[in-house]
């Protein structure tokens, strides 16, 4: 079974989609870690975010995501980079090559694969992104998408940060904008934009917590089961 959860950053994807693929012992797949991963690429080689240096870098970066028992690893061109892909740099970086056909294409493409590989072993895989339900997976099994207010979305951020930080924490209002820049940027860009798909379930996460989220995703996949 194909489960799609999308939604702007902040949301409560990527702490739900974990928790929902790990209680049914499915693949977590986390799509903007592939395009952290790119950003961090296009960084490393000193490109500008532009559709000449996408076809010119392309072509010789590889993303891999490898689930271990200590999480979901991913590694471009063989290096781990699960650490590095979580600065605010990479992404920055992960929204700006977003944008390009070159990049969305081979990654796009590369997420098919791997997810139709784990249905065909007789599980699953909850992906989580921008565009699952709508491109990725047009006919996923179950689409969730999940929106929550921008000053919850903001703490959220700022909790996880503080929390992971060995420094300064940057103030609420930076990040809040930071949030608001991003979202306009995914929210407006011509090619696959963030989007809920026509037949896509609604979940407003401001007031849930995680467990409430996770128990509401998997009573929609149960129902689905049932079907
Ligand atoms: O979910 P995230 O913050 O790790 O995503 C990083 C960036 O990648 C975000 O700006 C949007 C982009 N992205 C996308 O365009 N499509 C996806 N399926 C996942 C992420």
């Amino acid at each position: 079974m194909i489960v799609a959860i999308d939604g702007p950053a902040g949301s409560g994807k990527s702490t739900t989609a974990r928790r929902v693929a790990e209680r049914m012992g499915w693949l977590y797949f986390d799509t903007g870690a592939m395009y952290r991963a790119v950003g961090l690429a296009f960084i490393d080689a000193e490109q500008p975010f532009s559709s000449e240096a996408a076809a010119r870098l392309m072509p010789g970066i590889g993303v891999d995501l490898d689930p271990t028992s200590t999480g979901l690893h991913v590694l471009l061109n063989g290096e781990d980079v699960t650490v590095r892909i979580r600065t605010p740099e990479a992404g920055h970086a992960a929204s700006m090559v977003a944008v390009l056909g070159e990049v969305r294409s081979r990654l796009v493409e590369a997420q098919r694969r791997i997810a139709r590989r784990e249905v065909e072993a007789g599980r699953g895989a909850v992906l989580e992104g921008r565009d699952i339900g709508t491109v990725v997976f047009p006919d996923a099994d179950v689409k969730i998408f999940m929106i929550a207010e921008l000053a919850a979305r903001a703490r959220r951020r700022y909790d996880e940060i503080k929390a992971g930080a060995n420094g300064d924490t940057p103030l609420l209002d930076v990040i809040s904008d930071e949030l608001a820049e991003r979202d306009r940027r995914d929210a407006e860009r011509a090619l696959s934009p963030l989007l809920p798909a026509e037949d896509a379930v609604l979940l407003d996460t401001t007031a849930l917590s995680v467990d409430e989220q996770v128990e509401r995703v998997l009573g929609i996949i149960n129902e689905r089961r049932a079907r």
